[in-house]
């Protein structure tokens, strides 16, 4: 009865797996596995803000379930070398930004020029992801800022590094898929106290401002993702996890794996 009740209430639609959500949390039905929830507080975000003084009365920023899948599915994940995440931004602002995660680079493939790249989903709520490109080497910092809505999906291409950001002024949920061949490197954007833009409020929406900390010139374009599938990224993973082998093998999509074919004004 409980499952039943999950879907019904809950993200089934836009997740294709049996979770909800209650007061920003994550209930999953008991045939679904996650690690142990992971939670962002204040203290761990700070040298990532705009603001690194900013109070907030929320006490976990963002929850973080990795390896989210149904016991039945194990093995299809573990054959694939690929996880399955959830994260949820809780809605507010840290001084005048907008909650968002500290953000992370991905490293190279080993004997390839190619980072990993990850897919993402929103299942819940309105998401502002921001794409960073790593390189700084004397020319502008490029960024995209791509606004996602639920059932939408997009690729972090290689090279970038990300951050997401709840736009909404409720829980933004996310999925992502991504390769275990590889651990998330998050010093860059400390060092730089975030990215080279902050999306901070402005009335009812976003507005963007360049981070002092870096020095180079920067371009942004805020962008919508390229339609990639409907079905549910959880379900079109189990149903052809072959068809995401460019998160496993990304220096044989580099061609494809680019901004133009992945964003659209
Ligand atoms: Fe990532």
């Amino acid at each position: 009865m409980k499952i039943v009740k999950l879907k019904v209430e809950g993200l089934f639609k836009n997740s294709g797996l049996p979770i909800s959500i209650k007061d920003g949390r994550l209930l999953l039905s008991k045939d679904t596995y996650s690690s142990p929830v992971q939670k962002r507080t204040l203290d761990e975000t700070k040298r990532f803000l705009k603001d690194p003084a900013s109070k907030t009365e929320i006490e976990n920023l963002y929850l973080m379930y990795r390896g989210v899948k149904l016991k039945k599915d194990s093995l299809v994940f573990k054959k694939n070398s690929a996880s399955y995440d959830i994260t949820v931004i809780n809605p507010g602002f840290l001084g005048e930004e907008f909650v968002k995660t500290i953000g992370h680079i991905h490293p190279n493939k080993p004997r390839t020029k190619t980072t990993y790249p990850e897919i993402y989903e929103v299942i819940k709520g309105k998401a502002l992801f921001l794409f960073q490109e790593i390189n700084l080497s004397g020319k502008n910092v490029k960024l995209y800022l791509i606004k996602a809505g639920p059932g939408e999906k997009t690729i972090v291409p290689p090279g970038f590094g990300h951050i997401s950001i709840n736009i909404g002024n409720k829980p933004l949920v996310l999925s992502n898929i991504q390769s275990t061949n590889f651990k998330s490197d998050y010093s860059f954007f400390k060092k730089y106290r975030g990215a080279a833009v902050y999306a901070i409020k402005n009335n009812k929406s976003f507005k963007i401002i360049k981070n002092p900390d870096y020095k180079n010139p920067i371009s942004f374009k805020i962008v919508k993702p390229k339609k990639i599938f409907k079905t549910p990224l959880y379900q079109a993973f189990i149903k052809n996890p072959e068809k995401f082998d460019f998160l496993k093998n990304p220096e044989k999509y580099k061609n494809f794996l680019i901004p133009k074919n992945l964003f659209r004004d």
